[in-house]
């Protein structure tokens, strides 16, 4: 239809005291935060469509694919109707696994125009950044426990610089305040559910109130900003990462795993 696939590259809440003045609550959708919106905005469902950041989409993990039959699993997930393609780098430092790297997203880029979601699990991202974005990622995620504060913040400088969008992670034990230095310059945060190394781990639920603390911040500091997670997500945690004001969701071995793709895509939104 006319649904917008991206989000805005701006917040849409419009700023300033005569915009809050005018301001309606226009969604109270999937039970989450209701976000004002200028009433000169409309309750139009288009305008909604333009901004997009309540839409919720999926970004199934390659992790779990078929590593000697990628082309096919990534046809598999625009087929599904999955608008990102997740792609976990793994250096076996930062995490105690290795997974794949700058080759492997270069020919991923070559076969799709999904937006490929691209999630650095490896020690001082600063060092490959500008590369990853020159081998066709979309989204940048660096992790940040992963170097110091400044670094991190010169590899989100160097992505931004390269037109792509800049993400942040935070591994399970690291709080929700964490994100805060980063929040104003990032388009999508993401929040681990299982410890970032591998695939098929077991959803976290007490996440969900770090979850729940991040899309306040983002709420009302970057409402352009966009909320992952990542780690067992299923048809059932889904709705608790919904709920809890996720609306980006990564999924490997569930969507991998599931008979009908399409339908797993539908059933998790
Ligand atoms: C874990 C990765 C995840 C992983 C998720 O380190 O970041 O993206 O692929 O796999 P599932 O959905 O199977 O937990
Ligand atoms: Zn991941």
């Amino acid at each position: 239809g006319i649904i917008a696939q991206r989000p805005p590259e701006r917040p849409l809440r419009a700023a300033g005291p005569a915009a809050q003045e005018n301001s309606e609550s226009i969604l109270p959708a999937h039970g989450r935060t209701t976000i004002s919106m200028p009433a000169a905005a409309g309750r139009c469902g288009a305008i909604l469509c333009i901004g997009g950041i309540f839409m919720i989409r999926v970004s199934p993990s390659i992790l779990a694919a078929d590593f000697a039959d990628l082309g096919r699993d990534i046809g598999r997930i625009k087929q599904a109707g999955a608008e990102y393609v997740h792609i976990d780098v793994m250096d076996g430092l930062f995490v105690p696994n290795i997974s794949i790297g700058l080759p492997v997203l270069s020919c991923i880029r070559k076969v799709t125009d999904l937006t490929l979601d691209v999630h650095l699990m490896i020690d001082r991202p600063v060092r490959y950044a500008e590369r990853f974005c020159q081998a066709g990622a979309d989204i940048v995620t660096v992790h940040v426990e992963a170097d110091t504060q400044e670094n991190t913040l010169e590899a989100l400088r160097i992505i931004r610089a390269c037109g792509k969008k800049p993400a942040i992670c935070v591994k399970p034990k690291t709080p929700a305040e964490a994100v805060l230095p980063f929040i104003g310059l990032v388009d999508l945060i993401l929040v681990m559910t299982v410890e970032p190394g591998f695939g098929g781990q077991s959803f976290m639920a007490d996440m969900m109130p770090k979850v729940q603390a991040i899309r306040a911040y983002i709420d009302e500091k970057n409402p352009g900003c966009e909320l992952e997670v990542d780690g067992g997500v299923n048809a059932q945690t889904a709705k608790l990462c919904t709920a809890a004001g996720a609306n980006v969701l990564v999924a490997g071995s569930a969507f991998f795993k599931a008979e009908d793709k399409a339908a797993f895509v539908q059933a998790v939104k």
